[in-house]
């Protein structure tokens, strides 16, 4: 019993006198671990007659626990002095301006796809994605290019060499020309009602002032029941307003031709032209902004929708035309020079919120 006590003040005196984590720690192997004091002691027990065995037994067991509840609390106490420590040094001012040497810009191209985004996302659109690199089955056929009809050439593809892994039927590849073989790949594997924006580059080869090789589209699609030409017209209607900034921007449908869309329209805003420049809102002119139409029943067929069930519509915009025209910027070809001295120009700051008031269309 009285081994025992001695122990008990030999260890207590040991862990109170560790006054970090590390010395902690040696205190817990010394009295605890396997070749520790109190397992020491416990071997003795074998040696000893079956009364003492048992009362010596059971004070190390209560010693044991006593003193790896002391070891708990010591520690606790110790981390909470290192946090109050490192709480004390480490202070930082929040109230302090921005490090004045962080001169990133966010580029207007990106600024205009979050004002996208939270005004389709007000909406009630999701966004999907699909890739670059996408497939002449995805990019045209389920689209309804009739295949070697001279519509797949309208878009100025760039095609790649066959991928000989890609499954049968996928094999031919080209840079997405569209953003609407995103529609295919959503409507193949989501059930109607759909409501999405898709967004991103896509490739054509055509390059002067107002076309480069790279640039960006964001489209919509909206499938359900009974949807038609109306709701596309309202939506488009909601969304030019919004992201212009401009109450009653005037909208035009103009007749044309897309193989996935029927009818199709050609989407004008208003704008008028003065000595050289352009202002976009209720003018004399109109300008062409996007593609637009009641989704093709072919593609409804082709993505596993009964074309006699649901509808849908479709309509897409140029995102580089959409930034020229909302930030009076001139010359497209100047979004892809990297220039700094542009960026710094052009580009917002990066605690800028999208300019979209509250992602309501301007009433
Ligand atoms: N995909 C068409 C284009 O790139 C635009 C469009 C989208 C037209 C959706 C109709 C519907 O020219």
């Amino acid at each position: 019993m009285t081994d025992v006590q001695k122990l008990k003040d030999e260890l207590v005196s040991m862990v109170e006198a560790a006054n970090d984590l590390t010395s902690l720690d040696t205190a817990r192997v010394n009295a605890l671990g396997k070749k520790g004091k109190i397992t020491g002691l416990m071997r003795t027990l074998g040696g000893m007659d079956p009364e003492e065995r048992k009362t010596t037994g059971a004070a190390l067991n209560l010693l044991k626990d006593e003193i790896a509840a002391l070891i708990a609390g010591q520690e606790r106490a110790l981390k909470k002095q290192v946090l109050e420590q490192r709480l004390a040094t480490e202070q930082m001012d929040v109230s302090l301006p921005i490090r004045p040497q962080a001169k990133g810009k966010i580029h207007p191209i990106s600024q205009t796809m979050e004002e996208l985004v939270t005004i389709f996302a007000s909406m009630g659109f999701e966004v999907a994605e699909g890739p670059d690199i996408e497939d002449d089955w995805h990019n045209f056929t389920a689209l309804n290019f009739p295949v070697g009809h001279p519509a797949r050439e309208m878009q100025d593809t760039f095609f790649l060499p066959d991928d000989e892994e890609a499954e049968e039927g996928y094999k031919k590849k080209v840079l997405r020309t569209h953003t609407s073989a995103v529609q295919v790949r959503y409507m193949l594997e989501n059930k109607p009602p759909i409501k999405i924006i898709s967004m991103g580059r896509v490739y054509r080869h055509d390059y002067d002032l107002t076309h480069t090789p790279m640039f960006h589209q964001v489209e919509a699609l909206v499938i359900g029941k009974d949807i038609h030409m109306g709701h596309l017209k309202g939506c488009v209607q909601d969304f030019t307003q919004a992201f212009f900034g401009i109450k009653d921007l005037p909208v035009r449908f103009r007749p044309s031709f897309f193989p996935f869309t029927e009818p199709s329209a050609e989407i004008d805003i208003g704008c008028s032209r003065k000595d050289g420049g352009l202002k976009i809102g209720a003018g004399d002119d109109w300008l062409e902004i996007g593609g637009s139409g009641m989704v093709h029943p072919n593609v409804l067929t082709n993505c596993g929708i009964d074309p006699d069930e649901y509808q849908g519509f479709a309509f897409g915009f140029g995102i580089d035309r959409m930034a020229m025209l909302k930030y009076g910027i001139p010359d497209l070809r100047t979004f892809f020079d990297s220039d700094v001295r542009w960026l710094n120009h052009y580009g917002f700051d990066p605690l800028d919120r999208p300019n979209t008031a509250t992602g309501q269309p301007a009433k």
